[in-house]
């Protein structure tokens, strides 16, 4: 029997609130600890657990058919994927932001400087409409450390609770874009497993609309 296969990040803050939906929406999955695969055991669907910036790719490739990433992800590597439904958690901000104690006016105050960020497209098309040229140093994690070593002198990173910008003794003083998870199709999706997407959707549907 044909199965939808769907990627949920494999470690990080989708996770957890990825498989509740499923869950709630009826569907049981065997969680095999360590296992990067599963099989549902009530709804034609497989989970593949893959890492958030690979996603975009798989999707594309039609290797999976259907994510659920955050539209921060498709906005940094994905503006060719589509996006089937809003799903209403993991909301975040994408910001630009600066040590505390430095003056800020504008975004033009980023001219020149260096900029430490885990999203570089992203980063790169807000300052080209802004007309800002910045010198940009593309690190994978705990990017907020950066202004304190003397790597930049601003970042550009998620901020949900605004925690870590806090006890990093930075402020946020730009939002580029507000982000939450989404379920994201592929460009590559075959017409069987249309029919069951449309399905998953009409199911995600009802568990949005019984939380609101
Ligand atoms: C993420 C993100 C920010 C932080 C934002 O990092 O990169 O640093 O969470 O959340 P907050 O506003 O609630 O503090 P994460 O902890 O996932 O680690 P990483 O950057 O090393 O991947
Ligand atoms: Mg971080």
């Amino acid at each position: 029997m044909t199965k939808i296969r769907i990627a949920v990040q494999k470690s990080g803050r989708l996770n957890q609130d990825s498989l509740k939906i499923l869950k709630d929406c009826g569907i049981s999955i065997d969680n095999g600890k360590d296992q990067l695969k599963a099989t549902a055991r009530n709804f034609p669907l497989e989970v593949f657990y893959l890492r958030n910036g690979d996603i975009p790719q798989y999707l594309r490739d039609g290797v999976i058919d259907i994510a659920i990433i955050g539209e921060n992800v498709l906005v940094e590597k994905g503006q060719d994927i589509s996006v089937a439904e809003k799903l209403n958690f993991s909301k975040c901000r994408v910001s630009l932001a600066v040590p505390k104690g430095m003056e800020y006016n504008s975004v033009m105050d980023f001219d020149g400087k260096r900029v430490a960020t885990s999203y570089p497209n992203t980063v790169k098309q807000y300052f080209e409409s802004k007309g800002v040229s910045a010198d940009l140093h593309i690190i994978n994690g705990s990017v907020e450390i950066a202004p304190n070593i003397g790597l930049a002198d601003g970042i550009c990173d998620i901020v949900s609770s605004g925690s870590t910008l806090f006890k990093n003794n930075l402020k946020e003083v730009e939002v580029i874009l507000k982000s939450e998870a989404v379920l994201a199709v592929s460009p590559k999706i075959s017409d069987e497993r249309k029919d069951i997407l449309e399905k998953l959707q009409f199911r995600i549907q009802s568990v949005l609309s019984a939380r609101q």
